[in-house]
This record gives C-alpha cells, sequence and structure tokens, in this order.
C-alpha cells in the first residue's frame, strides 16, 4: 500500500460532506487527524452535531471533532436550508451524538497541529467556506509553508453558480477567507462544480447503497433528500456528491482530469462577489495556483464509493 496520506477535514455538514467524512474513514490510505466544523450549509452548531453524528455512524468516535468560525470573515453568514433541510442531514433521523467536541476551537486545532506535525506531510481538505483555514492562517502565517496541500471543493468555470448567477456556495458565502486562501501559496487541487456536477448518484447506486446495510441505507435516504434542489433546478438525474470528490481525488487522482491554471476570488463585484475567475486558457499573465479539475470519471468514482461505504457495513 502506498503511504498513509494525513489529512484534515474542515466541513459543514450538509449530506454531502456527510458521505466524504465516510468515504474517508472507510478508507485505510487516509489518516484523519481530525475534523473541524465550520458555519456553512447550516449554523455551525448544526455543523459540528451532524460530523459528529457521522463519526458514530461509521463508528469512528477515535476521531476527535473540534467547532470553529459561526460566522464568514466579514458579510453575514448565507446558509443553504433549502438544498440541505433545516438539520442540514435531512433525509434520516440519526440519533443526538454522545461523543462530545473535542476541547478547543478548531482554528487553535489547526495551528497546533501544522506546527508540531512534520512540515508537508498534512493535507488539508476544506469542504465548506474557507473561515477556518483563512482564520488559521491570519492567526498564525508560519503554518502556511507547513500546509502539504490544500484539496478542496469550491468555485466553478463553465457552472458558473449554484447560490448566485457567478458564485458557488462555498466560495460565496465567505470570499475573502476564500481570496486568502487562494493567494496563500499553497499547492492546491480545486474540485468545482463542473467536476461535481458529473458526480451524480444513479437510482441503481442508490438503490444499492439502501441494499447494504445502516451505513448505506442512511447514504441512500440522504441523496434521496439531497437530490431534489439540483433535479428541480437542473434537471440532474440524481443528486451530485460535491465533496465526496475532494476524497476520490485523494484516493485516486486518475478519477478527474484538469489543469493547473491561475485562479482568482472576485471580492468587488456587485453582481460577481464570490466567483471564481478562472484562467482555464491563459489569457493572462497570472501565475497558475491551482490544479482545476474538469471532468470526472463518474462510474470509477461510483465504484469506488460503493466498495469503501459497503465496508462500513461489512
Ligand atoms: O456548492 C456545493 C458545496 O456547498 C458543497 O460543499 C455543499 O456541501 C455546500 O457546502
Ligand atoms: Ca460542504
Amino acid at each position: 500500500m502506498t503511504e498513509t496520506r494525513r489529512i484534515i477535514i474542515d466541513c459543514d455538514p450538509g449530506q454531502d460532506d456527510a458521505v466524504a467524512l465516510l468515504l474517508a474513514l472507510a478508507s485505510p490510505e487516509l489518516e484523519v487527524l481530525g475534523i473541524t466544523t465550520v458555519a456553512g450549509n447550516v449554523p455551525l452548531a448544526l455543523t459540528s452535531v451532524n460530523a459528529r453524528k457521522v463519526c458514530e455512524l461509521a463508528g469512528r468516535t477515535d476521531v476527535k471533532v473540534f467547532a470553529g468560525c459561526d460566522r464568514p470573515l466579514q458579510q453575514a453568514l448565507v446558509t443553504a436550508e433549502h438544498v440541505h433541510g433545516k438539520t442540514g442531514l435531512d433525509g434520516i433521523e440519526l440519533p443526538a451524538p454522545q461523543m462530545p467536541l473535542a476541547p478547543g476551537h478548531a482554528v487553535d486545532f489547526l495551528i497546533e497541529t501544522l506546527r508540531r506535525e512534520p512540515a508537508g506531510s498534512i493535507t488539508l481538505c476544506p469542504l465548506g467556506p474557507l473561515t477556518n483555514i483563512a482564520t488559521a492562517f491570519a492567526k498564525a502565517p508560519d503554518i502556511v509553508a507547513r500546509v502539504g496541500r490544500i484539496v478542496l471543493m469550491g468555485g466553478a468555470y463553465f457552472e458558473v453558480g449554484n447560490i448566485t448567477p457567478a458564485a458557488e456556495f462555498n466560495i460565496y458565502v465567505d470570499p475573502e477567507a476564500a481570496a486568502a486562501v487562494f493567494a496563500a501559496g499553497v499547492p492546491m487541487t480545486v474540485i468545482p462544480l463542473d467536476a461535481t456536477h458529473q458526480a451524480l448518484t444513479s437510482r441503481d447506486w442508490v438503490e444499492h447503497m439502501r441494499g447494504l446495510g445502516p451505513v448505506g441505507a442512511a447514504v441512500a435516504s440522504w441523496t434521496d433528500f439531497f437530490e431534489r434542489f439540483d433535479k428541480e433546478k437542473y434537471g440532474s438525474e440524481g443528486a451530485p456528491l460535491h465533496d465526496p470528490c475532494v476524497i476520490g481525488w485523494l484516493l485516486d487522482p486518475t478519477l478527474f482530469e484538469g489543469r493547473e491554471i491561475n485562479v482568482e476570488i472576485e471580492t468587488e463585484g456587485r453582481f460577481t462577489r464570490g466567483m471564481t475567475v478562472a484562467d482555464w486558457w491563459g489569457v493572462t499573465d497570472r501565475p497558475a495556483n491551482a490544479l482545476f479539475l474538469r471532468s470526472t470519471d463518474r462510474t470509477r468514482f461510483f465504484a469506488l464509493l460503493a466498495e469503501r461505504i459497503g465496508r462500513l457495513d461489512a
């Protein structure tokens, strides 16, 4: 087996975040050093409950969950109950978590862990707004050079926006945080809507999940709920599993294709605030700062996801 990749997952569960957590926790190639939660799809109190519900569902109460920032750096919090439901994990009722939150703020966990572990040995996996990451970088600039890589779900190119005509939700919620992270100079893989809108569940796949066991059944119930938004808005066949694409890339980068380009974050635009301005055709001389993915091998991605989720129900 290749060397274990050590990761910290920063998330705003959200059904798709939850599936990403399950995929990571089921994959021996990954060592999850901790989970940090941020306000996004639903307020922080709920994302912090939901992350622990998922750890308990996966039988992984050994993983520490740290609550992070409860609002963006500058603007008021925008949430997405219209997509994820009131709890953020609508679709199935999971028991309230028994495991406690880990003591301390997520930002301090990020700083302490990056300072303690060997430089370059940790991959940060943001699945929500980038508030925690940007706050940690601002509070402790010395940790920036110690991050091995950031692999995040966010932004869009051709797919443009899902929360405004120009912006994808994770970036839109905290554009200042995104701008700081994209400018930090950390090697970055960006998985935008262009790639994640190809990671659509199919009815057969969902029914396969439902037949697995309690974990698979939860995934099926989440996607049954979560797919409504994209079916109504885009006429999609199924639910786009945005955040699991981040973990999928870590497990098998050949599942995706993209190129190293410059990506800037619009923070001033009256209509375009939160837009990822992706220089896909290299029309500027701005230096490349991200591997920006545009396509997904849907068949192989869902085969991997099914096999790994199946391990949790074995
Ligand atoms: O735009 C999709 C992203 O916003 C996903 O991460 C989803 O969970 C929400 O956070
Ligand atoms: Ca998310």
